[in-house]
């Protein structure tokens, strides 16, 4: 019995070793970038090119203000997570979406997240939060999408952990400032403000297991396609895989698809 749990300890520590390892050389080198960003010289020319490679206005450049900074024991520590979830997710491009327990904000009701597809139609899953100013400066595209596709796809904001919580990686360009939830009411009350500035889409939130944020790899932010019970497109992580531009082109060409298949019926 001794030598079981032992082999099973030393099972778990090698997990755990092999683990870092796999993800140690990517995480070193968003710590190197993230203290080469607090030079604020550096900060200003990298912001600066990224604003010029950045070509659709459906994604504005993002900004950092001066006073924030980049290296902390926080943003370590929010990386480190961000890429951990990234790892384990089990939502891939083609594979099943995972169904992941959320609740409608206005109804209070527990559904699960592919309880709001509508039959065949595509659904858009927009994961983020209030406190996170990339995806909240991309709130106004978003919606510009949804307006544009409303007829022939659906669209989801899925509420998740603060980006930038007031208590922990903090950022005064977030336009709200919101301590992390500590309790299904406290994300609630956040997602209500969500609510308030995308009053098109339908807004659940996550669960405190963080079940859909794990799931789906979603932290800070992320974007998702699902149809017919598959993912059908997976955004990057964000904030620099976060393209509302990518979601565009998808729906155009999902929309030419769908009219072409419909004169090829009308032809029959
Ligand atoms: C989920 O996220 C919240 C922060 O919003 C945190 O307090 C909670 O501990 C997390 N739950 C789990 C199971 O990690």
């Amino acid at each position: 019995m001794m030598l079981d749990s032992g082999g099973v300890q030393m099972a778990t520590a090698l997990k755990h070793a092999a683990l870092c390892l796999m993800l140690l050389p990517r995480f070193l080198l968003t710590a190197v970038m993230l203290w080469l960003l607090d030079f604020l010289c550096i900060r200003r020319k990298v912001l600066l090119q990224m604003g010029q490679r950045q070509k659709s206005p459906d994604d504005p450049p993002v900004c950092v203000s001066d006073s924030n900074r980049m290296f902390t024991l926080e943003s370590l520590g929010a990386v480190w997570y961000g890429q951990k979830l990234d790892f384990f997710k089990s939502a891939h491009l083609g594979s099943a979406a995972p169904n992941t327990e959320v609740m409608l904000v206005q109804e209070r009701r527990q559904v699960r997240i592919l309880d709001c597809m509508k039959g065949k139609r595509p659904l858009i899953l927009n994961f983020g939060s209030c406190s996170c100013p990339p995806f909240m400066t991309r709130l106004a595209a978003f919606q510009r999408v949804v307006r544009q596709y409303a007829d022939i796809a659906d669209f989801l904001v899925v509420y998740i952990e603060e980006a930038h919580p007031s208590d922990g990686w903090v950022s005064t360009d977030a336009p709200y400032q919101i301590p992390k939830h500590r309790c299904l009411e406290d994300r609630l009350r956040a997602a209500q403000l969500m609510l308030a500035e995308v009053p098109e889409s339908n807004v659940v939130v996550d669960n405190m297991d963080n079940s859909s944020n794990a799931a789906y790899g979603a932290y800070f932010e992320r974007l998702y396609i699902v149809r017919d019970e598959r993912v059908v497109y997976q955004g990057g992580r964000g904030p620099e895989g976060y393209r509302i531009s990518e979601l565009r082109s998808w729906l155009e060409q999902y929309r030419n698809d769908v009219a072409r298949s419909q004169t090829a019926v009308l032809h029959v």
